[in-house]
């Protein structure tokens, strides 16, 4: 070790990649969102590169406005569980959201995917943006905003408790005695709180990190101070350094205020980088990928933030239009910084819809700057490291890890190896002792 701060990669596995029409370009298959052999390739070319994790997002609802992606793609569980087959030291990492599914299911599959990757699961939490989900599911109607979040925190106790279930040691498993486990090392749960009414035991034991990693995603007051209190790991937006600082600082304030260490819980911002040998080449290529959208798609691409609504309705060439409160059920973070963005930069809704949909990176340049920028946020406390997403997936990883990750390299801020066996060891986080263990210990 150089003995500097080392960068860490999380690669966004999102089917062709970030941008909406990524399907378009030559380099990846336009099935790329169901193609196993693609998903694999990726993630062992990560593997390779010693990525810490892949990050597979998702959501629960589709229009015909959505992007391509997201109108045929693998259910992230399901993909993870075939990439831990063929992987052996990158960790798996999904999104699930707690609005719509039920703890003692997500606490199981998380915890079988832990198992059978021998300590490489992740559990990316997500509170859902969109109405339409409600419709997808019999039960609820969709929670609002603070309800959603108030619904996350009981959930991620819940989980958290059937997590501990089974003491480390309890399964005993003695043909000589008969005993297949402890009864002292069980603990039932017995859950009954105002959303969720859970009994346990939890049907599997736990893995060699303890449990799965906890990530967050939402950048509202409310999410951060569920990232606060109970993730590991913070996937968020990466505008500027500026706005990265604060949310960096802020976050890790909210843990350290409820008797947390600061370097409990990581910062990752979400990168898309376009970058090149010259700036030129980098310009060039930026414009051939905002180049694959049409206006129209544009507008849905923005309208989906905001809950699948109709900005057709307005002219394209005057001042972004009021629209009141719209969004703020949704994407809350989200609409609010484009709403603001809109304001005070004076945008026609056209300028916005663009910009939105092929947002030009904070990470743009050639191979140097972008790798002297990744630097600077690391070492000025705006990220712990980055989930990189690349517009276009397999051009842009390619390039990535040739022409990027070995200029980090030589600098001694990334190293090509995996330094523990398990995600939460590789992330530099201690493994997470069962509840019931750690209160017998004090
Ligand atoms: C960087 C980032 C990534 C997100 N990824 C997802 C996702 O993959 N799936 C999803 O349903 N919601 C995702 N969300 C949405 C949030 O989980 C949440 O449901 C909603 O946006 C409200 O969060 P907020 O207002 O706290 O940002 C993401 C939000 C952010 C800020």
């Amino acid at each position: 070790m150089s003995g500097k701060k080392q960068i860490q990669f999380g690669l966004m596995l999102h089917g062709p990649g970030g941008h909406m029409n990524a399907w378009k370009d030559e380099s990846v298959p336009a099935d790329a969102s169901v193609n196993i052999d693609y998903y694999q390739s990726m993630t062992k070319q990560a593997e390779e590169a010693a990525f810490r994790f892949v990050f597979v997002a998702d959501g629960l609802y589709i229009n015909e406005k959505s992007i391509p992606h997201f109108l045929n793609r693998f259910e992230p569980l399901t993909i993870l569980s075939a990439l831990a087959s063929v992987t052996k030291h990158i960790g798996l990492v999904g999104t699930v959201s707690t609005s719509y599914s039920e703890p003692f299911t997500i606490a199981r599959q998380f915890a079988s995917l832990d198992k059978l990757s021998k300590g490489r699961a992740g559990w990316n939490v997500v509170t859902s943006p969109l109405e339409g989900s409600a419709e997808n599911h019999t039960i609820r109607s969709h929670p609002s905003h603070a309800l959603r979040y108030e619904i996350a925190e009981e959930y991620l106790e819940v989980v958290n408790g059937l997590w501990s279930s089974w003491e480390e040691d309890a399964f005993v498993r003695s043909r000589t005695t008969g005993a297949f486990f402890d009864k002292d090392k069980l603990h039932t749960l017995n859950h009954k709180g105002k959303h969720f009414s859970v009994k346990g035991p939890l049907n599997i034991e736990r893995s060699n990190q303890g449990q799965p990693v906890i990530f967050q995603a939402g950048a509202s007051e409310a999410g951060k101070n569920l990232a606060a209190k109970g993730a590991d790991a913070v996937f968020t937006n990466s505008d500027s350094i500026e706005k990265a600082k604060a949310f960096y600082s802020d976050v890790k304030d909210r843990a350290t205020k409820l008797g947390r260490d600061k370097s409990d819980i990581k910062i990752f911002p979400g990168i898309h980088p376009v970058v090149g040998k010259t700036v030129e080449e980098a310009e060039e290529k930026y414009n051939a990928i905002k180049n694959l959208v049409s206006i129209d798609e544009a507008l849905n691409y923005l309208g989906r933030f905001f809950d699948h609504y109709d900005f057709s309705q307005f002219p394209l060439d005057e001042s972004f239009p009021d629209i009141g409160d719209v969004g703020s059920n949704s994407f809350k973070s989200t609409t609010d910084a484009i709403k603001k963005s809109a304001k005070e930069n004076n945008l026609t809704l056209r300028e916005v819809a663009l910009q939105v949909t092929t947002p030009k990176s904070a990470f743009f340049g050639t191979y140097e700057q972008v790798a002297k920028q990744l630097i600077e946020w690391v070492e000025e406390d705006a990220a712990d490291g980055f989930i990189f997403g690349a517009p276009i997936l397999a051009s842009g990883l390619n390039e990535w890890v040739e022409h990027v990750i070995p200029i980090l390299e030589d600098k001694g801020y990334y190293e090509k190896t995996y330094t523990a066996d398990t995600l939460r060891g590789n992330l530099g986080l201690a493994y997470k002792e069962n509840a019931y263990r750690k209160e017998a210990v004090k």
